[in-house]
């Protein structure tokens, strides 16, 4: 099997989703989530909502209702990795670790933190006025997003492609520095991003004020498609379709069919309300069940927080071995550890501590009670996991075979009980977290490929 290719993907947690970004983001973005041979990773970018939104129930709402709405939407979070950017403490180190590699100049030359001084010095004020250090900072969070879990692609705008480049720069004078550690990402960008006009015929934004909510209660939705601006020809009389960005967002959600027919239909002097009237019942027989979905999810606000626990130890099981690498690479080791010799030896032990680190083992033996037992020992020597003891070696070889193969959303922990798919399967030793465990059987998945 080819290795599959690992494409990452930042929802910032702001604001309530309307049809254009339903149209133009997450529903390209679930279909591909879908394809064969792909890794892909979703998450809620909610450090980076801290920069524009400081109101903490609205970081907190906003949080809820995008995980609500990308579920509701289809997105499957048994097949992708779908977690919160704050749940991984991970981030935020290797953020600081590219701080002290990347330029000041370079940052200064980012778009968005550019965009807002040319507006201060245009006004006659100070540069940087009211401009924050998160703001300044942004391009180095987003890097480490993207480096943490050592993504090849990453789709975006063309707004975003600088942002990429910059983690490619940090990357690479990382690993100049340090060695071979970080994979340089690749933009995809995404040339026919259908944007979707909004009811006065401009782009569907929030900053016009001319958007329709995704998951508007019915009566709003039919409200808001009755205002969409139309030209004056009456029932009867011949319309131009392509002229008219009511069938714009009808084409955005029909069938090749329905669009040919109502392209037609406006030819030949369908009247613009019972267009809006067929736009309606089309958005509506495709939003509703994701309505119900998205308003049953928002209900259950536990379940939400359950998944995305799952998803960030799945994710995790990728960071936190990195993270050990690199706090290794760039010296934060315990003082006992080997590597006080020039830097040239020690980049090539580091290439074999990092083979070492791959190889966690499961250890079988026979206790004096006649049972057979096994332990999970982490590449380091310690003990992760201690198990129960069973009647015959057979029985151990073949659950340790099927646990290595089960993936990380299936190992839970309870009362430091470890469960594999609902069997317990051991204890995890003291001092020892979950997330260890889960990286370490990463480690052999990987092993694996
Ligand atoms: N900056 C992206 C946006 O505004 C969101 C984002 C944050 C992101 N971190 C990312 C996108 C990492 C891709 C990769 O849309």
């Amino acid at each position: 099997m080819s290795t599959p290719v690992r494409i990452l993907t930042g929802i910032t947690t702001s604001g309530t989703p309307h049809l254009g970004n339903y149209a133009g983001a997450i529903r390209p973005a679930v279909a591909a989530s879908r394809q064969p041979g792909i890794e892909s990773f979703y998450f809620l970018a909610d450090y980076h909502a801290l920069i524009k939104v400081q109101d903490a129930e609205r970081v907190q709402r906003s949080t809820l209702e995008i995980a609500a709405t990308w579920l509701a939407c289809g997105l499957d979070p048994d097949r992708v990795w779908f977690y919160r950017q704050s749940d991984i403490p991970e981030i935020p180190e290797l953020t600081w670790f590219l701080t002290c590699v990347a330029s000041k100049g370079l940052l200064n030359r980012a778009h968005a933190y550019k965009a807002t001084v040319d507006v201060n010095l245009a006004a006659g004020e100070d540069a940087d006025a009211g401009i924050s250090a998160g703001l300044f900072m942004y391009p180095v969070l987003m890097a480490a997003d993207i480096l943490a879990f050592k993504a090849q692609k990453v789709p975006v705008g063309r707004d975003q492609i600088q942002h990429i480049e910059m983690a490619r720069d940090f990357a690479a004078r990382f690993n100049h520095i340090y060695g071979e550690h970080l994979v340089l990402p690749e933009a995809v960008i995404e040339e026919q991003v259908a944007t979707l006009p909004g009811l006065d015929g401009r782009k569907m934004s929030k900053s016009y004020d001319n958007t329709i909510p995704l998951f508007a209660p019915t009566s709003e939705l039919k409200k808001l498609i009755a205002s969409i601006v139309t030209d004056s020809r009456a029932p009867g009389e011949a319309k131009d379709p392509d002229a008219a960005h009511l069938f714009t967002l009808y084409r955005a959600f029909a069938t090749d069919a329905q669009a040919a027919d109502m392209h037609a239909a406006l030819r030949a002097g369908l009247a613009w309300g019972e267009a809006k009237q067929a736009l309606f019942a089309l958005l509506n027989g495709q939003l509703a069940p994701m309505r119900e979905r998205y308003e049953d999810l928002l209900a259950k606000p536990a379940d939400i927080e359950g998944l995305l626990q799952t998803g960030a130890a799945k994710a995790r099981a990728i960071a936190t071995p990195l993270l050990r690498e690199l706090r290794k690479a760039v010296g934060l080791r315990p003082l006992t550890a080997s590597s006080l010799m020039p830097t040239g030896i020690a980049s090539e032990v580091k290439v074999g501590e990092s083979r070492i680190n791959r190889t966690p083992s499961f250890k079988q033996y026979r206790e004096s009670d006649g049972l057979f037992y096994f332990k999970l020992v982490h590449a380091d020597g310690r003990v992760l996991v201690q198990s129960e003891g069973h009647a015959s070696p057979k029985d151990v070889g073949a659950l340790i075979a099927r646990w290595k193969a089960e993936g990380a959303a299936q190992w839970q922990e309870a009362n430091r009980n470890v469960q594999v798919a609902g069997t317990l399967i051991g204890r995890l030793e003291e001092g020892i977290e979950l997330v260890e465990v889960v990286a370490s059987l990463a480690a052999f998945a990987e092993e694996s490929v």
